[in-house]
Formats: C-alpha cells, sequence, structure tokens
C-alpha cells in the first residue's frame, strides 16, 4: 500500500511541475539578415482554435491565429514596430516566421492559446555580423630606443562596434592570446610581438558562438616600415 501512495505523489508532483513551470525553453540563435522559423512541434498546440504569439518582456502580442473565424494576423505595429513588414505565420502549423531579422529581435517569444501559461517559449538570440578584424602595426610599441625594436614588431589586432566576441591570435593551430567582451558596440584590441625573421603563420580571429572572420598576417609586408603613425592594411 505504501508503495502505490508514494507512487500516486510522485506522479501527482511532476504532473503540476510539467504543468507550473515544466515550459521547456527552446534555445534558437541565428545570424543578423537572415530568416528563422520559430516551430510549435506540438501537434496539439497546432490544432488549438486559438494560438497567439507574444515578444519580449511586456508580453506584446505580435501574431494571432484565431480558426473559428478562419483569420491570422500579423500585428506589424506592436512592439515598437520592429517586426513591420517581417512577420509570416504559417496558418497550418502556428509557425511564425521572421525575415531580414535584426539583433533587435532577440528575446523571448511565447505561444498561447486560451491559458494564461506559454504552452511554448524560445529563446532568440540574433547575432550581428562580424566584422574583418583589422592587423595595424604597433609603432609607438617598438620605438628605436627599444632594445628589441632591431629584430621584433609589435602588433595590434583590433575591431571596432562589435559585441559578444572573442578575439584571438592564434599560431598555426593553436591559440596564443584571446580577449573576451560580453558587452554590446564595443572595441576591442589585442597586442603581438613578432621577430622579423618569424616564419610561422600568424592569424587574428574574431568569433562569436555561431560565426568567425579571418585576418591573415603578412609579417614582411606589415613590419616593413614604421613610417611616422602606424599603417594597418586589410585583405578586403
Ligand atoms: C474556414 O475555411 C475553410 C476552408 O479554408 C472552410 O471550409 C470553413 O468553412 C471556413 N470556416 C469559417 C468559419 O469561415
Ligand atoms: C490559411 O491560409 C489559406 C491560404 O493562404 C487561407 O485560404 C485560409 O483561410 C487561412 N486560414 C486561416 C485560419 O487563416
Ligand atoms: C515595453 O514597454 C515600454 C513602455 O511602454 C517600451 O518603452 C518598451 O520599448 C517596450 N518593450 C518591448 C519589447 O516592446
Ligand atoms: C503587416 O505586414 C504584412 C506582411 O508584410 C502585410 O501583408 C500587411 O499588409 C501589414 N499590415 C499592415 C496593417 O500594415
Ligand atoms: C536566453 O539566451 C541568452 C543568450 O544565450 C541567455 O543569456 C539568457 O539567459 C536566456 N534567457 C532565458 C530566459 O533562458
Ligand atoms: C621578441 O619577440 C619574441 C617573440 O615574441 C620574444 O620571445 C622576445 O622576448 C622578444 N625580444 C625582445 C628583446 O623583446
Ligand atoms: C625562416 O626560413 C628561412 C628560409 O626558409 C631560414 O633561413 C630561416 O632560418 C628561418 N627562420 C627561422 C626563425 O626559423
Ligand atoms: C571558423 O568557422 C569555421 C566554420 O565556419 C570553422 O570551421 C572554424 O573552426 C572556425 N574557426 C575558429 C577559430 O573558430
Amino acid at each position: 500500500m505504501g508503495n502505490v501512495e508514494t507512487f500516486i505523489f510522485i506522479c501527482f508532483c511532476s504532473w503540476s511541475l510539467a504543468g507550473v513551470f515544466g515550459v521547456e525553453v527552446k534555445s534558437v540563435s541565428v545570424m543578423e539578415g537572415d530568416s528563422v522559423t520559430l516551430n510549435i512541434d506540438d501537434t496539439h498546440i497546432q490544432k488549438d482554435d486559438q494560438i497567439m504569439w507574444r515578444f519580449g518582456q511586456n508580453n506584446s502580442l505580435i501574431a494571432h491565429i484565431n480558426r473559428k473565424i478562419n483569420k491570422s494576423t500579423v500585428h506589424n505595429d506592436s512592439a515598437d514596430g520592429r517586426f513591420r513588414d517581417r512577420l509570416q505565420l504559417d496558418n497550418q502549423t502556428g509557425s511564425l516566421i521572421i525575415t531580414n531579422i535584426r539583433t533587435t529581435h532577440s528575446g523571448l517569444y511565447k505561444v498561447f492559446s486560451k491559458t494564461e501559461t506559454p504552452l511554448n517559449i524560445f529563446n532568440l538570440t540574433v547575432y550581428a555580423c562580424l566584422p574583418v578584424p583589422i592587423i595595424s602595426r604597433d609603432c609607438a610599441s617598438s620605438s628605436p630606443s627599444s632594445s628589441s625594436s632591431q629584430q621584433n614588431c609589435s602588433l595590434l589586432c583590433s575591431v571596432v562596434n562589435v559585441g559578444h566576441v572573442t578575439l584571438s591570435w592564434y599560431k598555426g593551430n593553436s591559440l596564443l592570446s584571446s580577449i573576451s567582451e560580453s558587452d554590446l558596440s564595443i572595441s576591442l584590441s589585442l597586442p603581438l610581438e613578432v621577430e622579423y625573421q618569424d616564419n610561422n603563420t600568424y592569424s587574428c580571429v574574431l568569433n562569436n558562438p555561431i560565426s568567425n572572420q579571418t585576418q591573415h598576417l603578412d609579417i614582411t609586408q606589415l613590419c616593413h616600415t614604421c613610417a611616422g603613425t602606424s599603417t594597418s592594411y586589410s585583405l578586403s
């Protein structure tokens, strides 16, 4: 008897956890400019009479399917108009399609039907397109009086206006150094000192969790001269 009671207790417990807290948050990562489809996988939810998509902290209603009156609507002006002309609804599955996505579309997307608790939650992260990092000679650090200036060349790898990125120097395939930044819109630079005679291949890599950009170092070209201010070059 004791076993049966325990069994029932456990079942009740996990049922209420699923009902109250159990909505799984599905993470979705995309690059700026891409399109994304937020799919409702649950076929019961897909067939509900009413499907509402809400976005962000204000739970703004951005899309709505009402099957009782065969109506599906996208609300272009909600959430400060940031979704204008970018939303589509698949009225069969209830899936929400966001086209030409921007970083301002990052956030939580919740699917509601008739209940007050969301049936699905998507955490969308939009990553900005990354620039190619710029390698420049750091002439200030290789002044003629410095003892290292005879054999060594000081370099800086830099990027501007980036966020949630890591900037790294590689020698061949091995990581030499790196710097990370989680803020938005900042500038980063990372130094490297090489000998003029160095035959290794060096590269500077900028990456976020889903993409990267690489600039290769050409020592012969870049360390050739330090004419006044720093010279820079870019492959692009
Ligand atoms: C909704 O549309 C379907 C076909 O697309 C039709 O069969 C049905 O009668 C419509 N219902 C209403 C309430 O208009
Ligand atoms: C779904 O889309 C089809 C074709 O675009 C349309 O005929 C139908 O009425 C729509 N149904 C609802 C519920 O919006
Ligand atoms: C939420 O509402 C506030 C005040 O109305 C507004 O400033 C903010 O932009 C809204 N946020 C979203 C994501 O809609
Ligand atoms: C909202 O955007 C959709 C999709 O681009 C468009 O078809 C619709 O006409 C727009 N509605 C309004 C009120 O601007
Ligand atoms: C959503 O994803 C971002 C970035 O991956 C994360 O920092 C944040 O904590 C997530 N939010 C929720 C509610 O899961
Ligand atoms: C020159 O650079 C090499 C390689 O980075 C370093 O090991 C060495 O200490 C430097 N020499 C001087 C004099 O700073
Ligand atoms: C670089 O390569 C040249 C010719 O291949 C060689 O003479 C030189 O010693 C090498 N330098 C170093 C630092 O390995
Ligand atoms: C850069 O991205 C490519 C795929 O796009 C991957 O193969 C490579 O390992 C990445 N490099 C770094 C340093 O993250």
